[in-house]
């Protein structure tokens, strides 16, 4: 008997969480798809993969919520857990422009919240698994020309903690991923965006499962590449 490999995908109600989601399903493994609310998205691929969806609610921003999620799935082994939940706000303003609120929370949910769902999780992802979180192209400091500032300084700092935390575990087995999806038609990244989703996601998805068992941190594009912090 094969036994299916599992991934918790942590933000999935659309966009590039729910493609993650189908992706999974589609390739015959059992996901576990969180939102934090109702998500049309979810329950219609829950009627296409009855058998292989799961679905779970969280918010990332709350603490409680996502250590009560850890407590659901105690007893429980992942093979993948990919964060994927983020915001984008006062993209196209500078320091003095924006509304501090809009930064501290982009701070929250892109910077310290995803790291804070793989710091609860990471003892039950297998010794031969993947942790990733969704970063971006453009938080890379070296390559920046500065677009999105303060959506891209949330996300350079994600990549910061990333590597705080792979510092801290230094012998830990499992691949730790920094992944950059291109720019795509989503809710956040708009019309102009440069790829659908379908050009990204099951990209995105062959590049995790490559990694899987290569120990350590890397900053990586779709395809791979390795990407300059
Ligand atoms: N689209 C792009 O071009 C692009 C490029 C680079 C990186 N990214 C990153 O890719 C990820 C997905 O982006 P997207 O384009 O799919 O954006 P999106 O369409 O706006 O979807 C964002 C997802 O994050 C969830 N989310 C937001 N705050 C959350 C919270 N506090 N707790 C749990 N879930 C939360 C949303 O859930 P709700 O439905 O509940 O709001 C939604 O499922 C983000 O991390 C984004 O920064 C996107």
């Amino acid at each position: 008997m094969t036994v299916r490999k599992n991934v918790l995908v942590v933000g999935a109600s659309r966009g590039l969480g729910l493609a993650l989601a189908e992706e999974y399903c589609g390739r015959g493994w059992h996901v576990i798809a969180t939102s934090r609310g109702k998500s049309a998205g979810l329950a219609s691929l829950l009627e296409r993969y009855p058998e292989s969806l799961e679905l779970e609610t969280v918010d990332i921003v709350d603490l409680a919520s996502v250590r009560t999620l850890r407590t659901r799935l105690e007893g429980r082994k992942l093979n993948t857990l990919f964060v994927n939940a983020g915001i984008a706000k006062a993209n196209e303003l500078t320091s003095v422009e924006v509304d501090e609120k809009d930064f501290f929370d982009m701070m929250l949910t892109n910077t310290l919240s995803p790291m804070r769902v793989i710091e609860v999780f990471r003892d039950i992802v297998a010794e031969n698994g993947v942790m990733a979180a969704m970063s971006s192209e453009i938080a890379s400091i070296t390559n920046s020309i500065g677009f999105w500032e303060l959506y891209s300084s949330s996300k350079a700092a994600l990549n910061m903690l990333m590597k705080a935390f792979s510092t801290r575990h230094p012998d830990d087995s499992r691949a730790l991923l920094l992944v950059a999806p291109g720019w795509v038609r989503t809710e956040m990244g708009g019309p102009e965006a440069t790829f659908e989703i379908s050009e990204s996601i099951p990209l995105v998805v062959d590049v995790v499962e490559r990694n899987a068992g290569v120990s350590g941190l890397r900053y990586t594009d779709r395809f791979g590449e390795i990407l300059p912090w």
